[in-house]
């Protein structure tokens, strides 16, 4: 079986690899751009393995796609490749319009004219998109299901929720089998410290105010993301053509929750010379247009294929911060260059 899967150099695609490789017999070819996002030292134990490919090109290019279908027997494609960041979106949209949207529909015309012509009946297009496309939730409203409508309210969640709808309609109208996965927060190794876990960490060992936008009160449903990962490959073994599944932490905690329990594991496992790592926590300007509450109603993929997350916040957050005390040199490489530019930008 040979997968491709885009954007596998960033955070959940490196990770996703890195599992199907330990558990499978499965050729993974990984397609992405290398944005400020992508970094192969995530794939680094696994860059010589006899079942990994790497191609270097993006999802826009119609023909770096098309010969990577031509010379390889593709099975399955499972797209992560995408830019993912929320606060990058409100400094600059363009590119998320660019990758989510026109990237997202180049990868399902070249996928199309492939899966028509190609020997495979079991073909299978896997989108991996967000819990963001559905919106706000207030405090006491019931989760989102996948018959939520679409809100979204950032120009990030507005660009993933058209990639959605252009993967729905490629099913609804030529029969393309595809699949959408609506996912929440994911946390855990790899992770860009530009998302508020690896930042929190990353500030805390270097003495750095921990920003904390608005009061601090906004929820999110984390998961971490090994368990994302299983329910993808679920999903793409098991799932049904042309149905979403939403996957869940079952952990809605506010930021201020989250970043609390961040400084509280960090002062046992390397204390401060003095004080506590709370003392760092700055409440600074609010996100634009900043979501309220995010929560995943879990129970579809539960029922249908048998998904739980198998790590609570505790077991996940612990893991997550050990690997980032002992992969400082990870942290460092990433936070060269361009990451100082983007921290000046968004928090100036
Ligand atoms: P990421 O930003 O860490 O990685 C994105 C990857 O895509 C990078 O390796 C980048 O180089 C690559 N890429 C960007 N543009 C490309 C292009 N034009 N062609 C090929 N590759 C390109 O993102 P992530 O956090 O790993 O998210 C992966 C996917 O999962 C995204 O589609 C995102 O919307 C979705 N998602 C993320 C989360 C989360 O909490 N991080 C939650 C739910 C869903
Ligand atoms: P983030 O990790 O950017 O994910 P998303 O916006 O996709 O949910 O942010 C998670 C939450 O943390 C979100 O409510 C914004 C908040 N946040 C801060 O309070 N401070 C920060 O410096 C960052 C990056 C995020």
């Amino acid at each position: 079986m040979t997968i491709v899967v885009t954007g596998g150099a960033g955070f959940i695609g490196s990770n996703f690899i890195h599992y199907i490789l330990s558990n499978f017999n499965t050729k993974v070819i990984n397609l992405d751009a290398l944005t400020y996002a992508g970094n192969l030292e995530n794939l680094n134990t696994i860059s010589k393995h006899e079942n990994y490919i790497f191609k270097n090109g993006s999802i826009n290019d119609h023909d770096f796609v098309k010969s990577i279908f031509n010379d390889y027997s593709v099975k399955s494609v499972i797209n992560f490749a995408a830019e993912s960041h929320v606060d990058r979106s409100i400094h600059g949209p363009a590119e998320f319009i660019s990758t989510n949207i026109v990237g997202t529909f180049n990868l399902l015309e070249v996928s199309l004219e492939y899966w028509r012509s190609c020997k495979f009946n079991d073909f299978r297009f896997i989108h991996v998109s967000t819990d963001e496309v559905y919106g706000s939730l207030d405090a006491d409203a019931v989760a989102f299901t996948e018959k939520h409508a679409f809100r979204p309210n950032s120009p990030y969640a507005a660009s993933k929720a058209s990639s959605d709808h252009l993967v729905r309609s490629y099913n609804k109208t030529y029969n393309f089998p595809a699949i959408i996965t609506n996912c929440s927060n994911n946390y855990g190794p790899y992770q860009f410290p530009e998302k508020l876990i690896p930042l929190i960490i990353l500030n805390s060992l270097n003495s750095k105010p921990l920003p904390i936008y608005g009061d601090g009160s906004q929820i999110r449903d984390w998961l971490y993301v090994k368990d994302h990962c299983i329910a993808i490959h679920k999903v793409l073994m098991e799932g049904s053509l042309g149905e979403t599944y939403n996957i869940g932490g079952l952990n809605e905690k506010t930021n201020l929750e989250v970043v609390h329990i961040v400084c509280s594991h960090l002062n046992k496992l390397k204390p401060r010379k003095t004080g506590y790592y709370q003392d760092l926590i700055k409440f600074v300007k609010d996100r634009p247009g900043h979501d309220t509450r995010y929560a995943i109603d879990a129970t579809k993929i539960t029922n249908e294929l048998g998904w739980t997350p198998a790590e609570s916040f505790e077991t996940g957050i612990l893991k997550t911060i050990n690997w980032y005390l002992e992969n400082f040199d990870w942290v460092e490489n990433v936070t060269s260059g361009d990451y100082k530019k983007w921290i000046d930008t968004n928090y100036s």
